[in-house]
Parts: structure tokens; sequence; C-alpha cells
């Protein structure tokens, strides 16, 4: 047993992140988003615009919001983190005071909005060439689509409605299209990320070191989790553990919801109530992620309650481990996702076979259900999966075994284990990089670590 020590405000979860003045988000270097929109402008043709609209505030209930979450295109293009605004790119250029305005921003203009603070800007540092009230877009963006061929734009939250009291699904993305067009003849829409996908999957060296701060944020969190374990312990209190690492060192706060899955729950892909009380003998999955500057980390360590593995546990989780780096060793520019995707499907299977609980690899799937990479970066899935890993990517890589409850032809030692290792890899030329290495994932090192005492080891009052 642990010894229980008093919680101690403002403990530092790690010596070496210094927390900063302000968050990074506000000294990103003049001109980051003018240069985005130029490459996107560049990649459209002259008788095409692109339309992006702020995300909408979301009702949690009554006067209530949830947190506000910009739209990720708008903020990678903006860097604005407030609702109500617009940007409009026309290659052509669109009048505005005389001038033709390829980048134009609109916003609430009230004193105290973002974008009033914005006035008076020089364009680099605005991010567009010109910064109108919203109240301006609905003539401007006319005038600016008028005999235009194409226009992107993509609804920016979820659209689709299913009301079972009226039996009828609202898709409203698809009214918005078709309202287009019927009201621009000959105009056709296409989604967005037709053009900013590409440039949001290769990070930029600005966003490779946010996701980096996401991840050290991350594994201050985890590390302390290891070191506070113990029988007894509620999965929220992990949470908790994890959301005040991240406060504590700048972070947002979570990229997506914690996972935080113990005994049967390790087998929950998105486990996401994180209310069991933990026992001596479990795993506890942690699948977790800090947002820092709008970046997501992506990371999951599977702990053993009680400080050991037992031996069936341990297999599992060497099987799981030795999936990974196998794999992690082939991942390198122009390897196919596919490649991946097999590489670990086959470690996973013959070690699977190795301790009798497959008789072909065809069976591994039933013990591995999910993809095992996707990009992170804005969002913790983000946008552009390709054919190849590229250079600059920064992908996960997160083999799993989950061992059902009930099938009485598995050995029962084996039976309601779930098993994650993930970490966040950067693709380098001619290789990669593991983000998150700071992070213990050999069972040496792990028990070792949870040998230590944590901030999480106390009682409440206490
Ligand atoms: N972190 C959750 C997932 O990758 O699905
Ligand atoms: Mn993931």
């Amino acid at each position: 047993m642990k010894k229980i020590i008093p919680f101690v405000y403002g403990l530092c979860l790690t010596a070496s992140l210094a927390v900063a003045a302000e968050r990074l988000t506000t000294q990103v270097p003049a001109g980051l988003y003018m240069e985005r929109c130029r490459r996107v402008l560049a990649a459209m043709d002259s008788s095409s615009v692109l339309v992006l609209r702020s995300a909408d505030s979301r009702p949690r209930s009554m006067d209530v919001n949830y947190p506000y979450r910009q739209e990720s295109n708008f903020y990678y293009l903006t860097g604005i983190d407030q609702t109500g605004g617009f940007l409009l790119l026309a290659p052509a250029g669109v009048e505005v005071g005389g001038k033709k305005r390829q980048v134009v921003l609109f916003g609430d203009m009230r004193a105290g909005s973002v974008y009033a603070k914005k006035e008076g800007l020089h364009q680099t540092a605005l991010g567009c060439d010109t910064l109108l009230s919203s109240r301006q877009f609905e003539a401007l963006f006319q005038t600016a689509v008028k005999g235009k061929a194409t226009l992107y734009y993509s609804m920016p939250q979820p659209t689709f409605v299913n009301d079972p009291v009226a039996n009828k699904r609202f898709f409203l993305d698809r009214d918005v299209r078709k309202e287009l067009a019927n009201r621009y003849s000959g105009l056709q829409i296409k989604p967005v990320n037709d053009l900013i996908a590409p440039l949001r999957r290769i990070k930029s060296p600005e966003e490779l070191a946010l996701i980096q701060r996401a991840v050290d944020i991350t594994a201050a969190g985890l590390i302390e989790a290891y070191k506070s374990l113990q029988p007894g312990m509620y999965e929220y209190e992990l949470q908790a553990l994890l959301e005040y690492a991240y406060t504590r060192n700048g972070a947002n706060g979570p990229g997506f919801p914690c996972i935080i899955g113990s005994g049967p729950n390790s087998l929950v892909l998105h486990y996401e109530d994180n209310s069991r009380r933990m026992q001596s003998g479990d795993v506890v999955v942690l699948d977790v992620g800090g947002e820092f500057g709008g970046y997501t980390a992506d990371i999951t360590r599977t702990m053993p309650v009680s400080g050991r593995f037992t031996e069936a546990q341990k297999e599992l989780y060497e099987l799981v481990l030795q999936a990974q780096k196998e794999t992690l060793a082939i991942m390198k520019p122009g390897v196919p996702f596919r490649a991946v995707e097999e590489k670990v499907q086959e470690v996973t299977a013959q070690g699977l076979m190795k301790l009798g609980l497959i008789k072909d690899k065809e069976q591994v799937r039933r013990f591995l259900p999910h993809g095992v990479s996707h990009h992170i970066g804005l969002d913790v899935h983000d946008v552009g999966r390709t054919d190849t890993l590229q250079v600059n990517m920064v992908v996960t890589l997160e083999p799993g075994v989950y061992v059902p409850a009930h099938d009485a032809a598995i050995p029962e030692a084996y039976r309601n284990v779930g098993i994650r290792i993930e970490d966040d890899v950067w693709i380098v030329a001619g290789g990669h990089k593991v983000l998150s290495a700071a992070v213990p994932k050999e069972i040496k090192a792990v028990e070792k670590l949870m040998k230590k005492t944590g901030l999480g080891n106390r009682s409440v009052g206490q």
C-alpha cells in the first residue's frame, strides 16, 4: 500500500514544464495565418471562392453553453477562437472600398470582441487583407460568388438530426447545398477539405511545437497517474489527475474526453463514464490527450491497478508492445498506411497464436477490432488520411488486444482484459520520432514508477 500524502496545491507535475506567461497561441509568428490563406488561394482557380464559417456556440441546457470550440479549419486559417465570423477567399478578388481583396474576414465588431481588437492591425498580423463586420458578409458574398463555377463550403458542425417523433431525418448540410444550387445555378459546391486537408496533414514547425507541448503535458499527467494509481481508487480520480495536469501546464483542457477504463471497461473502446472503482488484479486503459494551442495529443497506456501485472496480463501486454515496436520499426516516409495496419495485425496474430488464443491469423480481428493509426492535430482524428506516410505528418500508433469476458475456450486468466498502447509519431526524413517516448511503457519501468507516491494518493479531507 502506498503512503497517503497530503495534497499540496501548486505542486508542479513536472519541473521541466514552465508555464508560459500567455498561452502560446498568442505567440504565433506574424503572417502565419495570411501565409496559410495564401497557400489555399494558390490551390484554387480564379472561378472559385471559398467560405468558412466559425463554429456556433452550442447549448448545453437552458442558458448554459458547452465550452466553445472553434471549427478547426476556421481556426487553422484565422487563429480566432470566437463565434460570429466568416472567412472569404476569392482568388479573382472582390472589391472592397475600391480595392480588390482576396482574403476578407468578417466578425462581430462590437467593442471587446476578438475581431474588434484586430481592427487597425497590419494585414500580416491581422491574417487577412480586410476586416469587415459580419453584417456585410451576405452582400459581399453575393458579389464574390456571381458568375463563379465553384464554391468551397462545408457546414461547420454536425448537421444530421434523426427525429423519431416526426419520423424524419433532417440533413441540414444537404438542404443548404440544395438551397445554394437553386440560388446560384451552375455553381458547384465542393467540400473545403479538398483544399485544406492536404495542408493540415503536413505539420509546420509551429504546429509540431504545439503538438509536442500537448504531448509533454499529457505525459506529465500519465506519469502522475502511474504514481498515484492504487486499488480502491475510482476511474474518475485518474481523470482528475490528467485534467489537473492539462490546466496546470497551460493546456486548454482535454482534446477529447478522457477514456479511463478498468477491468471490464478496458474492453470498451470509447468508454467515457470513468465511474468504476478499481480493484487489485484489474488493468486500466488510459486513452487521453491534452489540447495545447488547439492541438491535441493522443496517448494510451495500460496500467496494472495493483502496481504489478499478473503473468497472463504480462503476456498480453508484451504481445501488444511487440506489435507496436515491430510496426514502429517500419514507419518512415513512403510507407503506406495499409502496411502499418497489416504489420500490427501480423505480429498480433503471431502472438495470439503462440498463446493458443487463436488458431489461424484470420481470427486476429476478434481480438483487435479497430484501426491502429490516424493523424493528430487540431482534431484528435485529424483530417487527411492519405495512402502513404509523409515527412512532417504526425500520426498515432495504437495496437491493442481485447480478450472477451465470456468465452469458455479461453483460459480464465486472460479473460476480461483489454490492453492498448498508443504513441504519437512524427514522420521525419528516413524514419520517425516518437513524441511521447517520455511515458514509460516497458513493464519493468512501469512497475518501478508505480512504487512511487503521486499527487493522487490522498483522501478527501486529508
Ligand atoms: N483517442 C481515441 C481514439 O483514437 O479513438
Ligand atoms: Mn488514437
